[in-house]
């Protein structure tokens, strides 16, 4: 009742309006309002959602989030397809002032990746890696164009994406045959010397192989020791419903926050599906054993499956909260299920069930759960 009468008190002196509107039951009663002061809930937005075209999914967007990060349209071939072309960035800047209008804090994803890389950007016209010096200058170009671009507009930007195996090693990527494993730390110099006050993050998957961690520790100790701007390593996050366990994200948490930096949920799902290899595609559309066995919910779940898939998520949230000194984000891969990549990966046309949002944008029970554990 004390708690009460305080907190009544303090909202009747408090002299911004915000300070109380925050803690309205409305407000409260969404994931971002529910959330706030945890850490940031954020969706990745397709383009459909950026222009404006899907309505709902804007709706939901801003009801229940507090962050966002593009899908597609920051990424290096999608700012400029090939070396010759020019940048285009109708989309990226739409996507900009839509998180601007929205109050949102704003992530750019993401600056060199070896995937959806802008057509020979580090290769010469006969195709072969280009030389050092080269590839720097194209490097230092591309991050400056679209960091300083959005300079004090974008918060905080995945500097370099999945550059670092499971075993450890380092992926054979062009960025990596050319400039070795420096050409890390100079992406994170070029894109703070951008834009010195935007926050700086590596992102990666699967953090929970002991191997990729240490590495990505061993990344992170370097670029501190040469006075390097590193605030955050992402965990894309994207699960199934075997694995990982909860004690392995636990421990990949941990690790990350005992090297001095936060750590970030940058791509949340949790697929419902049957683990299917790459590549079984193909027989899928023809063979019905493998369409019960790999995609077995075209017509929707059953109550049990259901069931375990939110409290597979609601186990997930409550570990984010319990360290949530230690986290600044969570972003889902999506809003609804319906725009869900995991529809066509692994395997191209299947029905999953990932997000927190159903085909509809109707939330599942899971979202009040959240909320309710959170308050
Ligand atoms: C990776 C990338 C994302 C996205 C997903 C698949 O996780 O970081 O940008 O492309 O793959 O959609």
């Amino acid at each position: 009742m004390k708690h009460l009468i305080d907190l009544w008190l303090f909202c009747l002196t408090a002299t911004t309006l915000t300070a109380c509107t925050s803690t309205n039951k409305g407000e409260k009663d969404t994931l971002k309002g529910a959330l706030e002061g945890k850490f940031y809930i954020g969706a990745a937005l397709n383009a459909n959602q950026i222009t404006g075209k899907d309505t709902l999914g804007v709706q939901v967007l801003q009801k229940h989030f507090s962050s966002i990060v593009p899908e597609n349209c920051m990424k290096p071939g999608e700012l400029r397809r090939t070396m010759d072309s020019e940048y285009n960035f109708t989309l990226a800047d739409q996507y900009v002032e839509l998180g601007e209008q929205n109050k949102m804090f704003i992530i750019g994803h993401c600056l060199l990746w070896h995937s959806q890389l802008t057509q020979g950007f580090c290769q010469d016209e006969q195709g072969e890696n280009v030389s050092p010096e080269i590839l720097k200058a194209r490097m230092k170009a591309h991050i400056s164009t679209v960091v300083g671009r959005y300079k004090g507009r974008v918060n905080g930007w995945d500097v370099v994406n999945e550059a670092i195996l499971e075993d450890g090693s380092y992926r054979n990527s062009r960025f990596y045959q050319i400039l070795g494993e420096e050409f890390i730390p100079l992406a994170f110099q070029y894109a703070h010397e951008a834009d010195p006050n935007a926050e700086l993050y590596y992102n990666d998957y699967n953090e929970w192989y002991s191997g990729r961690r240490e590495t990505v520790k061993r990344l992170i100790r370097t670029l501190k020791s040469r006075g390097l701007r590193i605030d955050a390593i992402g965990l894309q996050g994207h699960i199934d419903m075997e694995k990982p366990s909860i004690k392995e994200y636990e421990e990949t948490i941990l690790d990350y926050h005992n090297e001095g930096v936060k750590v970030m949920v940058t791509e949340f799902d949790i697929s419902i599906l049957p683990v299917a290899r790459q590549g079984i595609g193909a027989d899928l559309a023809t063979n019905i054993e493998y369409q019960q066995l790999y995609n077995p919910y075209t017509e929707g779940v059953p109550e049990d499956v259901s069931l375990a898939w939110n409290n597979r998520m609601r186990e997930w949230f409550q570990l984010f909260l319990k360290h949530s000194d230690k986290i600044s984000r969570v972003t889902t891969w999506g809003i609804s299920d319906r725009y869900s990549w995991k529809n066509n990966f692994p395997v191209r046309g299947r029905t999953d069930y990932p997000l927190l949002f159903d085909r509809n944008y109707e939330a599942k029970p899971v979202v009040q759960m959240i909320i309710n554990d959170a308050k």
